[in-house]
């Protein structure tokens, strides 16, 4: 089972037809703990679109991460829009201080997400993207490309011939 925090307030949506793989047993790869959802504050919200598949990875919202449609999520992968503390190292042990960055993550839809990768907050991923295994994704990334690495950065689009595939 996956473990789902809902912060009082805010909201969960998950769409039809969504896999979220907890288990070792039931995916390639293995997976380091049960998919987790949390959301930390109570306008905080995660909107995960339908056919979506997560395999043992950790998402958190603060504001919102959206995950579009069909897209993958390879093993461990962890989202979060925000740096769950503050900059400043005299107010760094609170969760709530109005320091704290936060910056909504939109993903985009059929976007494959290579396993162990973590994308950070303020980042958008265009629809049909590949981010390569292992990226720490920092910035946003277009439609249609393959990224990788840290930092994540685009290695080429997408060509005619995959897109069509
Ligand atoms: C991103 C990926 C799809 C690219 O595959 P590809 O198009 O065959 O790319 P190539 O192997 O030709 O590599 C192209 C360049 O990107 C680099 N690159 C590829 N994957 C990378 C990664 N994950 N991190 C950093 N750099 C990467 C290569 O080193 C190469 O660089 P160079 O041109 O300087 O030599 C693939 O490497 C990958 O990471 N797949 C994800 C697998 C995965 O996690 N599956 C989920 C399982 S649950």
């Amino acid at each position: 089972m996956p473990i789902i925090h809902v912060f009082p307030g805010s909201s969960i949506s998950i769409g039809r037809d969504v896999c979220l793989i907890s288990r070792s047993f039931a995916t390639a790869l293995g997976v380091n703990h049960p998919v987790v959802l949390r959301t930390l504050r109570s306008i905080a919200q995660i909107r995960i679109g339908d056919r979506v598949g997560i395999s043992g990875g950790s998402i958190c919202a603060a504001q919102c991460v959206e995950i579009g449609d069909d897209t993958m999520l390879g093993a461990n992968v962890t989202i979060a829009d925000t740096d769950f503390h503050s900059l400043s190292p005299c107010r760094r042990s609170g969760h709530t201080d109005a320091s704290i960055a936060v910056e909504r993550v939109i993903i985009g839809k059929r976007v494959f997400i290579g396993t162990n990768s973590i994308i950070l907050k303020g980042v958008s991923i265009g629809d049909n993207s590949v981010i390569g295994a292992g990226s720490v994704v920092t910035r946003s990334i277009p439609a249609n490309a393959i990224a990788a690495g840290n930092p994540c950065r685009i290695i080429r689009a997408l060509t005619a011939q995959e897109m069509a595939l």
